[in-house]
């Protein structure tokens, strides 16, 4: 198993003061700065684009930045995405009409690809495209929204991930999103996770490291 990674998702940081809080998850513990990005089409929210991403570059961010595109269409979104700095793009498959061609156009503008499930999104999509991924992402609620519950019925989800990566002997990574805390992290960890994303449990606590310490802590039993 790899090392685990915490990823604070910014959706619930201070928009006001972006740069400033960004850097203050990622000196407080946070691995990955994990970016939504919502287009009131394909989520019903709207958040951010890439000139944004591109002011916490210039702001002086060098953390991994985790593009999560919760956006239809996506490919046109990638190159400007790859320009402003990001690390990671993952994207929602049914947002795409080629799959594959999304996931080799993320590779050739230089990021690491992911594809990411919905809670009742089927795994069918990984069958053909497991050589292509860097990551796979698993919503533990659905996306639109910081601040939800945990839907149980993503353990097994991810057990059968987790089975699934390590039967094809690639090195991918298995990120969950929504509703992780440091009261769930480790069952989450258990069925198989080894990169979480966390909003509203660091964010929405004035002292973010006391929040990441527990949940490494919870992640060392
Ligand atoms: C939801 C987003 C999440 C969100 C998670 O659609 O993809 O990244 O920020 O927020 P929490 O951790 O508060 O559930
Ligand atoms: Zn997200």
């Amino acid at each position: 198993m790899k090392q685990f990674l915490i990823a604070p998702s910014i959706l619930s940081a201070d928009f006001a003061r972006l740069g400033e809080d960004t850097a203050k998850a990622l000196a407080a513990g946070g691995d990955v700065v994990h970016y939504d990005v919502m287009d009131n089409h394909y989520v019903p929210n709207l958040t951010m684009g890439p000139a944004i991403l591109k002011a916490l570059r210039d702001y002086g961010i060098t953390a991994p930045i985790d593009v999560h595109l919760m956006a239809k269409p996506v490919d046109r979104l990638i190159p400007d995405f790859a320009e402003a700095g990001a690390t990671y793009i993952s994207f929602h498959p049914e947002a795409s009409e080629h799959v594959d061609r999304t996931l080799q156009l993320i590779k050739s503008h230089g990021c690491k690809a992911g594809l990411v499930f919905n809670p009742a999104t089927s795994l069918s999509y990984l069958d053909y495209v497991m050589d292509k991924l860097d990551v796979i992402l698993l919503m533990s609620v659905n996306p639109g929204f910081g601040g939800q519950s945990f839907i149980p019925g993503t353990y097994d989800k991810l057990r059968q991930v987790r089975k699934l990566i390590d039967d094809s002997g690639y090195d991918i990574r298995l990120e969950v999103d929504g509703g992780v805390k440091a009261e769930n992290i480790r069952e989450i960890a258990a069925a198989g996770a080894d990169m979480f994303v966390a909003g509203s449990a660091i964010f929405n606590q004035p002292d973010y490291r006391t929040v990441i310490d527990h949940m490494r802590s919870e992640l060392a039993q």
